[in-house]
């Protein structure tokens, strides 16, 4: 089963990939992690789309698409992915219909999680993950069971993206309304999208995200 996360900066996609990866054995696929190890790494991706990520802005399709299409190509993701962060424009939208296909595969579902832009601010202002396993936690609404210490892996080491702050999570919340949100219409007049209400508690909204999975 194929699966996308669509939603703003904030909006859970990366907390709730992480769930179904360890609820459903389902893999992750986040277009933004991806860009942030190339630029860890120090790759040529990495250095093309590091000045592009600080601002907020989408690295080019046909970076993207790169990356998307390297990953798709292992065999550890044929059984079934939660794209994250991706597709973010109508001609990624077309490029993973046609790399499905390709084999023998669509996507399922499209859970459109909805949350209110103040919330989102809060949200990414307090965030940090696991250095680790990636883990995503936030200074008031989600902090290891014991502090400084991993739930999932046991790690001790956080980090902080530098996209991070008030100025450029307003300017992603542009960039998506503008180039993002109208892949609602698309994948509604596909009839295979759902939403969710993004402002519930991160196990509530689990939760709908199970019963949605279920019923297809
Ligand atoms: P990306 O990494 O995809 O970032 P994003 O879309 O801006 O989304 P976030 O990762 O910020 O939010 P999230 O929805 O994952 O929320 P999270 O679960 O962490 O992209 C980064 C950049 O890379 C882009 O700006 C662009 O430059 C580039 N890029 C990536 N993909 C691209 C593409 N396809 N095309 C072009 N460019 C691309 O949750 C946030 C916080 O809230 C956490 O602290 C969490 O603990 C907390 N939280 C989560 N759920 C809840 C809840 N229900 N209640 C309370 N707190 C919650
Ligand atoms: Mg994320
Ligand atoms: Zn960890």
């Amino acid at each position: 089963m194929n699966i996308i996360l669509l939603g703003p900066p904030g909006a859970g996609k990366g907390t709730q990939a992480k769930l179904l990866e360890q609820g459903r054995g389902m893999k992750q696929l986040s277009t933004g992690d991806m860009l942030r190890a190339a630029v860890a790494a120090g790759s040529e991706i990495g250095l093309k789309a590091k000045a592009i990520m600080d601002r907020g802005d989408l690295v080019s399709d046909e970076v993207i698409l790169a990356v998307v299409g390297e990953r798709m190509s292992q065999p550890d993701i044929k059984a079934g992915v939660v794209f994250d962060g991706f597709p973010r424009t109508p001609a990624q939208a077309e490029a993973l219909d046609g790399m499905l296909a390709a084999r023998g595969q669509k996507v399922d579902a499209v859970v459109e999680m909805k949350v209110e832009d103040e919330e989102l601010v809060k949200r990414i202002s307090g965030r940090f993950t696991c250095a680790a396993c990636g883990k995503g936690y936030h200074d008031s609404f989600d902090k290891p069971k014991k502090d400084g210490i991993c739930d999932v892996c046991g790690g001790s080491k956080f980090i902080r993206r530098a996209d991070d702050n008030e100025k450029t999570v307003r300017d992603r919340l542009t960039v998506y309304n503008k180039q993002t949100a109208p892949l609602v219409n698309y994948y509604a007049k596909r009839g295979n999208l759902h939403s969710v209400d993004g402002m519930a508690d991160i196990k509530v909204v689990t939760a709908s995200i199970g019963r949605i999975l279920d019923g297809i």
